[in-house]
């Protein structure tokens, strides 16, 4: 009865109130439903890391004078490579290494030609803060993000906060690690597609194989890269200046040594090296048969490279043949 007695006063008093403050409580009424519509809205956007990611690898606001975005380096239908031994960053500069792909990056544990990069979140900053790349301090960078509305609000719908410097390098790095290709020859002959390798391409993975070529010892795992760092021969201290992993241990038996490259889809991903100095995977091949013709005085070349390895003409042949049977079908309309 008590109560009863109370809900009609409320009742009364509302209706009183209604009637005395009428526009007030019609426009109170409303900005209620409006603001109540859009923080619902904010929640239930759909972006996922992935796609925040990608949008930040595709956008230019992430170099100094908004002219390159990763992707200006990074071209998607060269399997996010480049096509140049060295690419342009901002102002024109060039940096000292070629640009690899960033395609199969998942089940990397360096980055980096040298690996100065512990992993895949790590290496983000690198190329933004680089003076030859994007040339923007991470600071810079995360207050351009926070002005941006729609950088607010997906950061937010995904991290709970705005854009900091941590979740921009964990929303590219997702976005990178959906980069896996395994849609290629090689791939359908592993899981017993008939005819899916041709006799060259057959031959040309057993010399890859073979004691003779040796490719595999440095090679191999589901990318084709144990992820080590080896000395192909490409250091002199004189042409072939690039110290490699010794810039980073000081450590003179890393002397020359490079990450081991994967070799998935090397066919769209020339120039080849970390200088970009072969242009095509004939020149890389002719490389590997004898160093020395092209670096007559190589420091700390890996032993097994040390002598001539008398590849046949027919051996080199399918052995390019072998290699392009690892190029991912979306990129099948590349001519080689
Ligand atoms: C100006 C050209 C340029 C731009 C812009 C650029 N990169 Fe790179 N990227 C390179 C070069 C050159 C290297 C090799 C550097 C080295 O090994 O020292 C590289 C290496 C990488 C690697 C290492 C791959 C591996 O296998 O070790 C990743 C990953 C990468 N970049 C991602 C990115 C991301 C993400 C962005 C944007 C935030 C970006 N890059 C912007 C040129 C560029
Ligand atoms: C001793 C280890 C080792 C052996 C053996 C080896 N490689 Fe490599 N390979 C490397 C390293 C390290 C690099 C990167 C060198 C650099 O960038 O200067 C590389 C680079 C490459 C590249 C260029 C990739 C790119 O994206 O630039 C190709 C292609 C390649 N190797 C194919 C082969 C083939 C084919 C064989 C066999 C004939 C072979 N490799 C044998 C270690 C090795």
């Amino acid at each position: 009865m008590q109560i009863l007695i109370y809900k009609i006063e409320i009742s009364y008093f509302c209706i009183l109130m209604f009637k005395r403050f009428r526009i007030i409580s019609i426009v109170a009424f409303f900005v209620f439903v409006l603001t109540t519509a859009f923080r619902h809205s904010v929640n239930s956007i759909e972006i996922s890391k992935e796609t925040l990611g990608e949008k930040l690898f595709f956008d230019s606001a992430l170099s100094l004078d908004y002219s390159i975005s990763c992707a200006s380096c990074h071209i998607p239908q060269f399997a996010f490579a480049d096509t140049v031994a060295f690419s342009k960053g901002v102002g024109g500069k060039f940096g000292q290494r070629n640009t690899p792909s960033v395609m199969n990056v998942k089940y990397r544990d360096r980055f980096f030609y040298d690996g100065r990069a512990k992993d895949i979140i790590d290496q983000v900053h690198f190329p933004i803060q680089d003076p030859n790349e994007m040339n923007l301090s991470m600071d810079s960078l995360v207050q351009r993000l926070s002005v941006n509305s729609n950088y607010v609000k997906w950061f937010n719908a995904i991290y709970k906060e705005g854009p900091t410097k941590q979740n921009i390098a964990d929303a590219i790095a997702a976005y990178e690690m959906t980069l896996e290709t395994s849609n290629t020859p090689f791939d359908a002959f592993m899981n017993d597609v008939p005819n899916s390798l041709n006799e060259s391409e057959q031959r040309g993975r057993g010399v890859f194989l073979s004691d003779k070529a040796k490719c595999f010892d440095c090679h191999f795992g589901p990318d084709f890269t144990g992820d080590e760092f080896k000395n192909i021969g490409l250091y002199d201290g004189l042409k072939w200046n690039d110290k490699g992993l010794f810039g980073i241990t000081k450590d003179s038996a890393d002397f020359g040594k490079f990450k081991v490259p994967g070799l998935r889809n090397v066919g769209v991903t020339g120039p080849y090296m970390h200088n970009g100095a072969f242009k095509t995977l004939k020149v890389v091949i002719d490389y590997y048969d004898n160093p020395f013709s092209t670096v007559a005085k190589p420091i700390n070349i890996d032993e097994s490279l040390k002598k001539p390895l008398g590849l046949t003409p027919q051996e080199k042949e399918d052995l390019l043949n072998f290699l392009l049977s690892l190029t991912d079908k979306q990129f099948k309309n590349r001519t080689y």
